[in-house]
Parts: structure tokens; sequence; C-alpha cells
């Protein structure tokens, strides 16, 4: 049997027929590996089976979705039986009270829940709901975070030195950005907090809402600083601008999320990934004042939101599964299980003599292949050499039988013990020796 990256692999022939009927022969940029994807035929607990027949263990979990790992039987159980019952109606379903109270009763900000599919989507509805709330029309948010495809979030994603500027500029992600979304963007520095307060003033009569997240993915998972928080909680109330968190990564950090460990008090908070159990499922929360902008009640709504797929039944069956699940005792067992792997990988680096590094916080890490501090856009900013690095590592990675990100990404899910992270600090070890003869 031939495996990937074998040119008679299955996955091969799929390529194949993908590039005649798909943009680059793929569906999203994350799933992109040279010289062609492998394909998931199945999934089950800590493993993905390829097309190809081979087994690995998932450090991605569908980019931080899949906090209880593939295929969870009390998941899938409760999906399949509600699949029977229909799939979506042009009703509301018991089960979006459901979620929304669970939501609600472990966050302490959320007073209101708005659902949508996707990450992406409910940062656009958060953003609209600050425009229509304040009626002001820019948003802040920071240099090389991620949040989404919408145009405005996408500003100053990837902004280079060629680019970026002393404070930072507004740089197009998309080509054909327009002008105008451009200069309702406000850049801010991420934990630089008198650069940030100051270039906040500026915009502060213009200012609908601060779009924040707490350890951005993109810079290593960086945490803010307690001085960072304290000032966005003291200037967002000053100038009357809506904080939005972005939690659709950072909510895996604790029972109350990202916002319950850092002390943040958003007035709304984007969540997605883990709420919807491994299916499309996200949402907008927090307090009833801003969350108002939604409510039609009396007349069309300030901000007027919509969707045909919107809470979903079956997702929100699979949301409510994921979050029972979710116990605080699971968060204690993956922070521990978290900072073993980081511990484990930190290790590889001291023995292999590769210069690297490890950073993260919680179930989330981030390989680097640089010895440099990471704690922001431009430390995290890599190289060309780095990034070929980092995708080098991958490779070998996956020759071991870990899947990791193309940027060296992992995030740890509940059926995950202590042998699957000591033994992805192993194939790490024996990758960067490889790497470094
Ligand atoms: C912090 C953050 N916000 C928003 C998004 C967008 O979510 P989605 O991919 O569901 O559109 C992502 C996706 O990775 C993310 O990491």
């Amino acid at each position: 049997m031939t495996m990937w990256p074998d040119p008679s692999s299955n996955s091969a022939q799929i390529y194949q027929r993908a590039l005649g009927v798909l943009p680059g022969g793929i569906s999203r940029l994350q799933t992109w590996n040279e010289p062609f994807p492998f394909y998931a035929k199945s999934g089950s607990g800590v493993h993905v089976t390829d097309e190809d027949g081979t087994v690995r263990v998932d450090f991605v979990n569908n980019f931080a979705s899949l906090i209880h790992g593939h295929a969870h039987p009390v998941i899938v159980e409760a999906v399949c039986e509600a699949v029977k019952n229909g799939t979506c109606f042009a009703l509301p379903t018991r089960v979006e009270v459901e979620l929304a109270e669970i939501l609600c009763e472990r966050f302490a900000t959320f007073e209101k829940v708005r659902y949508c599919n996707t990450g992406t989507e409910a940062v656009m509805l958060a953003l609209k709901a600050a425009r229509a709330y304040t009626d002001r029309p820019k948003i802040a948010k920071f240099e090389g975070a991620y949040h989404g495809m919408y145009d405005f979030a996408e500003v100053s994603l990837d902004s280079s030195p060629a680019n970026w500027g002393n404070d930072p500029r507004s740089v197009p992600y998309a080509r054909g950005t327009p002008r105008g979304v451009l200069e309702d963007v406000v850049v801010l520095p991420f934990n630089e907090t008198e650069a940030s307060e100051r270039i906040i003033r500026e915009h502060a009569d213009q200012l609908a809402g601060i779009l924040i997240d707490l350890c951005p993915s993109y810079m290593g998972f960086a945490p803010m600083s307690p001085q960072y928080v304290d000032m966005l909680h003291r200037v967002t109330k000053e100038i009357g601008a809506v904080l939005i968190a972005d939690e659709v990564i950072s909510i895996r950090l604790g029972y109350g999320g990202g916002q319950g460990r850092f002390g943040l008090e958003p007035d709304l908070t984007v969540a997605a990934k883990l709420i919807g159990g491994g299916f499309p499922v996200a949402c907008v929360a927090g307090r009833e004042k801003v969350m108002s902008v939604f409510d039609h009640s009396k007349g069309k709504p300030l901000s007027p939101s919509s969707g045909t797929f919107t809470a979903n039944p079956i997702g929100l069956t699979a949301g409510v599964s994921a979050m029972r699940l979710l116990t605080q005792e699971n968060f204690d067992r993956l922070e521990v299980l978290g900072e073993r792997a980081r511990e484990g990988i930190a290790r590889t680096f001291d023995n292999s003599g590769f210069p690297g590094q490890v950073t993260g916080i919680g179930s989330m890490f981030q390989i680097h292949m640089t010895q440099r501090d990471i704690c922001n856009h431009r430390s995290a900013y890599q190289s060309s050499e780095e990034a070929g690095a980092i995708r080098l590592l991958q490779r070998r990675m996956l020759e071991r039988g870990f899947i990791i990100s193309n940027r060296g990404h992992g995030f740890l899910s509940t059926p995950m013990n202590e042998d699957h992270v000591d033994a992805l600090a192993d194939a790490t070890s024996d990758a960067l020796r490889e790497m470094v003869q």
C-alpha cells in the first residue's frame, strides 16, 4: 500500500480530481500540505485515519474545535438521535435555549446570546453590533491578530516590515480591500499599553468597538498583560466604545473561558469552535444593553441579523453535549497535560541544539523555529527560513504519526493522556535531530 505523499497514493489521486474542480485543489488554506494534502477518511478519539490508511495522533483537532477529539460517543449518539427528527426548520427549537442557558451560566458577562455558524460570522455580527450600539464607524484591532475573514477584521493580519510602520498602519490583507475599510480600522500594537491607549484616544469619538484576543494564536498565544486588561476596561468605559473579546480559541482556557482566567469583562464576546461540539455553531454574547441591538421586539432592530442555518438544531445538540462533557475536572486535566507537552517539547530543543522554542497556555502550544522572545506580531513574524523550517518540522512529525499545524500549533483534547503528549515530545525530538543532521 502506498502512503501520502507517494504520487500513487489515494490522497494523490483525490488531489488530482480536486485540481479539476477546486481552486488550487483545496477548500481551506489551513488544510494545505506540501506537495498535496492528505485526505481524512475517519476520526476517532485522538486519532485520524487518512484515505491511505495511515493513522496519526491529531494535535490540531480542527484548529481547537474538537476539545473532545473525534467522534466522541456521547456527542455522536445525541446527534444521531437529533438527525432522525429533522435537520433544520424555519422555526426555533428548544435546544437553542438550552445551549444559551449553559453559556450564560458559565460566563459572567453573558446575558443574551445571538447565534450564527462560524467565528467569521460572529466577529462580523459583533462589530456590526458595536457600530449599531454606538452609531460610530471605526473599530480597533491588534496588528497580526486573526479573527476570520470579515474585511474589517482581516486588516493588518500579515503586515510585514515593509509596510507595518512605526505605529501600526492599516494594511490590506486581501487585494481589492476597499480604502474605506482601511480608514475605519484602527490598528493597535498588542500588549503595548501606553501606545495603544494613545492610539485609541486619537480615534475616541469615532470608535465603535475594540476587538481583542487575550492570547492571539498567531503570536504564540502570548498572554495579554494585566495592565493592558486594566487599560481596556478603563478606556472603553471612558470613551463609550464596546469591548469585544474574540474567544473563538481562548474559550478553551477554562470553565469561564479566557475572560474568567484573565479577569476581563467584555461587553460582547465572540465564541465558536468548541461550542458546536464539532459542528458549525458560533455566537455573539454579552451585556443585555448592547445585545439589544439584535432585538426586533420594538420594531426593526438596530442591527438586523438572520441566516438560513442559524441555530441549526443538529449543531446545537452537539454543542450542548460537548459543553456538558466539559467539566472543571476536564479543564484541570488539560491544563496539566498542556504544561507537560510544553515542557517535553522545550526539553527536546535543549537536547537537540536546534534553535527554537515552544510557547503556549492551557491546552495550546506553538512551536517556533527561533529563540527570540515571542510577544507580539512583530516578534512572531516569521522569516521565510523560519516558515520553511516549521513546515519541514510539521512534515517530519506527520511522517512520525503526529499532526500539528503548518505554523507549529497544537491543541489538546480530553481523550489525550500523558502517553500522547510524551510521545509527541519524543517525536519532536527525533524530528529535530533529523533536521539538525
Ligand atoms: C481567534 C479567531 N477568531 C475568529 C476565527 C474565525 O472562525 P471561523 O474559522 O469559524 O470562521 C478564528 C479561526 O480560527 C480564530 O482563531
